[in-house]
């Protein structure tokens, strides 16, 4: 019984708009990637972490684990280069796995200041029995529903949402392995389209009828994605010290 990481961390970054893959951008002065690397680490759950890394930007990535292991740890270090989408870069982890892993986590490294007690959470929901669990955060907004834009941008609305049921979900997401293959191999054969509308591995597993399970998450696993996201997880990694 083995737990490994799938760390994505092959998107190029373009809504934060940097001169290089959003993963290599630091934050506190250490590439987002490593922090993430180190949560995973961190969390004396994960024995391996299989890192997804830019095409291009592999040497630069490598060049962060020095003796192939997260360093201040003795977790083991797999680079393999990342795919066109999120869930091709997922799925050239998964084929780097070995052979006795049976639960795995995936994670964006976007989401650096995740924390190895919300990794060891989804790896314990899975090892207790859920075969898919995504951390999640109750909505704070209202959200309603609209109808199509006017050309000034303008949208008619035709609902609000009860938000008390809603949640937004972030990474770590784990599965048993053979569930995540399972989901991942269905989800490449399905249409293209279809296959979009599911922008994570848990919605690959809810398209194939498996129960996905939210455990609470935290703001610090919140995604960066803009600049403004950037600085406040600047904020909060300083509030840390
Ligand atoms: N990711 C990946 N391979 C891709 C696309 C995304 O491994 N082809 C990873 C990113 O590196 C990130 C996570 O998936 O850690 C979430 O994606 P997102 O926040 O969208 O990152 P980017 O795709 O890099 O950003 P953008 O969409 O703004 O270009
Ligand atoms: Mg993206």
């Amino acid at each position: 019984m083995t737990t490994a990481a799938i760390l994505v961390a092959a998107g190029s970054g373009t809504r934060l708009g940097h001169d290089r893959p959003k993963a290599l951008v630091a934050l506190g002065g250490v590439p987002l990637l490593l922090h993430a690397a180190r949560a995973l680490a961190g969390s004396g759950c994960v024995s391996r972490v299989v890192v997804v890394a830019p095409a291009g930007h592999t040497a630069a990535v490598a060049g962060h684990f020095p003796d192939g292991v997260v360093p201040g740890s003795a977790v083991g270090v797999v680079l393999v280069p990342g795919g066109a989408s999120r869930q091709a870069s997922v799925a050239a982890g998964l084929a780097a796995l070995d052979d006795d892993v049976d639960v795995v986590l995936v994670h964006d490294a976007a989401r650096a200041l995740a924390t190895p007690a919300l990794v060891r959470v989804v790896e314990t929901a899975v090892r207790a029995g859920h075969a898919a669990v995504v951390p999640g955060l109750p909505v704070t907004d209202t959200i309603k529903e609209v109808g199509p834009a006017d050309p000034a941008g303008a949208a008619p609305v035709r609902g609000t949402v009860d938000r008390t049921r809603l949640r937004a979900v972030q990474t770590p997401q784990g599965f048993v392995r053979a569930t995540l293959e399972a989901a991942h191999a269905a989800g490449a054969a399905r249409a293209s389209d279809e296959a979009r509308a599911a922008t994570d591995d848990a919605g690959l597993c809810e398209a194939l009828g498996v129960e996905v399970w939210v455990v609470p998450g935290e703001v610090d696993a919140r995604k960066v994605t803009e600049p403004t996201d950037l600085a406040l997880a600047e904020l909060l990694l300083a509030r840390r010290v």
